[in-house]
């Protein structure tokens, strides 16, 4: 895997564009005909510009990847700016509207709609999304993950506006490998519908292509931190394994699953009648809701009588998303499970499925105890929703996707991720 320093981005882009540029003018009258490697310098048009949101001018995203003091402090000052908000928010409208022409759609958003490598193309993989509003956020992230190669299920919450439901689903429209779940449902939080959603379009996804290898979960407000190549790498070499935290249950959380909840009023409570224990006597682990499994994992999902036992037994625990899937991967003949003995447990850290920022595991930079340094964004339900400032730190983990993202709060964060991916991408095709 290849990681350029900050210093080479920042050539690289230099040159690319030099490049690109001249190589535009020689190949213009040439046919574009698919995948070939010696095409690739024509991609640089592919690359995100002042034009295509946050202006560069303005925002210099190589000097907030590297922490610079003074872009960071600029960006703040930009983000308080009601005028610069105004002028980088998308509304649904848009979406409702542009996607009226797809082709233009895809063009205009520099949607990437050819393989960048071979490798990539024969390793296609499969996301389950599961969205209830931010519908910019939603589509960054698709063209952010977007590969013709691979397939997207797009779960959008019953209870989502009008105008969420309808501008995703216009977006899903415009790819052929994009598509709603066919059986959406109204998610109450900390309830086993989080989980259902997942599997529904799990189902999906396992039905309509057998070619896909692994598949990762996200929500509408994780972002990738690797490129489509990197993240193949990645799985590759996990060896047919899955990657996703998985430990023991702490004394804390055991009340999640010993005693029965209901939904009240669409919220859940719990009540003092006592759960019996799991079916087969099965270990409850603990871990969160996103994972990073093989197509073998998700088959026993869908099929081994074990597991439906004990989707019926979690349907009345409180937030089943943090010990269902964290459960399997320790049962013995699923795939790229490992053994239920503790010294196989992973934690969120080891993990690469996912990098999260809890607020009670943050401290100051010289604190020994402390997991990481404070978040540079703002909280929500104890979890870090990143700034800018969080980006330099961000890269350098090795977990594919991050949570959580909101371009409504901090719209810097997101362009300067994608815009560095996408340059990367961009110059490991060539
Ligand atoms: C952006 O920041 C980089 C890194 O500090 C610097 O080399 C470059 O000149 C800056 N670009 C602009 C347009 O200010
Ligand atoms: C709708 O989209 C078309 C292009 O697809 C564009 O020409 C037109 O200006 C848009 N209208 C509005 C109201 O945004």
């Amino acid at each position: 895997m290849r990681l350029l320093h900050r210093g080479q981005l920042q050539l690289l882009l230099t040159l690319s564009v030099v490049l690109g540029s001249l190589w535009m003018l020689y190949t213009l009258n040439w046919p574009r005909i698919g995948w070939s490697p010696t095409y690739s310098l024509s991609n640089s048009w592919l690359e995100y510009t002042d034009d295509d949101g946050v202006p560069e001018k303005v925002c210099n995203c190589s000097a907030i990847l590297q922490g610079e003091r003074e872009a960071l402090d600029q960006a703040k000052v930009l983000l308080i700016s009601k005028d610069f908000q105004k002028s980088v928010r998308i509304p649904d409208e848009y979406y409702i509207n542009a996607t009226q022409d797809c082709s233009e759609f895809r063009l205009s958003r520099k949607y990437l709609m050819f393989p960048l490598s071979q490798e990539e193309e024969d390793f296609p993989l499969a996301y389950s999304i599961v969205v209830h509003h931010k519908v910019q956020n939603f589509e960054q992230l698709l063209r952010a993950i977007y590969a013709p190669q691979n397939i997207y299920c797009v779960h959008v919450d019953k209870k989502s506006d009008v105008s969420v439901f309808a501008a995703i689903k216009a977006i899903t429209s415009c790819f052929p490998n994009v598509f709603m779940v066919s059986k959406p449902l109204s998610v109450v939080y900390g309830h086993w519908s989080r989980v259902q959603a997942d599997i529904n379009c799990m189902a999906d996804l396992y039905k309509i292509s057998t070619e896909w290898k692994y598949l990762m979960n996200l929500c509408g407000q994780d972002f990738p931190l690797k490129t489509n190549l990197e993240i193949v790498r990645m799985l590759r070499s996990l060896r047919g394994g899955n990657s996703l935290e998985s430990e023991q249950m702490t004394e804390d959380k055991k009340w999640r699953v010993t005693n029965v909840h209901q939904v009240v009023d669409g919220k859940i409570q719990r009540t003092n009648k006592k759960k019996g224990s799991p079916p087969f006597n099965l270990p409850i682990l603990t871990g969160n809701a996103y994972i990073v499994v093989s197509r073998g994992y998700i088959r026993s999902v869908l099929e081994d009588n074990r597991i439906h036992a004990l989707i019926k037994w979690s349907k009345d625990t409180y937030s089943p998303d943090e010990f269902f899937w964290a459960t399997i991967q320790r049962m013995p003949g699923v795939p790229g499970s490992t053994r239920p003995n503790r010294k196989y447990d992973l934690t969120d850290i080891h993990a690469i499925a996912r990098l999260v920022k809890w607020q009670g595991h943050e401290g100051p930079q010289d604190s020994l105890q402390s997991v990481y340094t404070e978040c540079h964004g703002h909280h929500v339900r104890g979890i870090c929703v990143y700034g800018a400032g969080d980006l330099q730190w961000m890269v350098e983990q090795h977990h594919l996707f991050a949570n959580k993202f909101d371009t409504d709060r901090d719209p810097i964060a997101v362009y300067c991720l994608e815009k560095y991916l996408r340059y990367k991408a961009l110059a490991d095709a060539d």
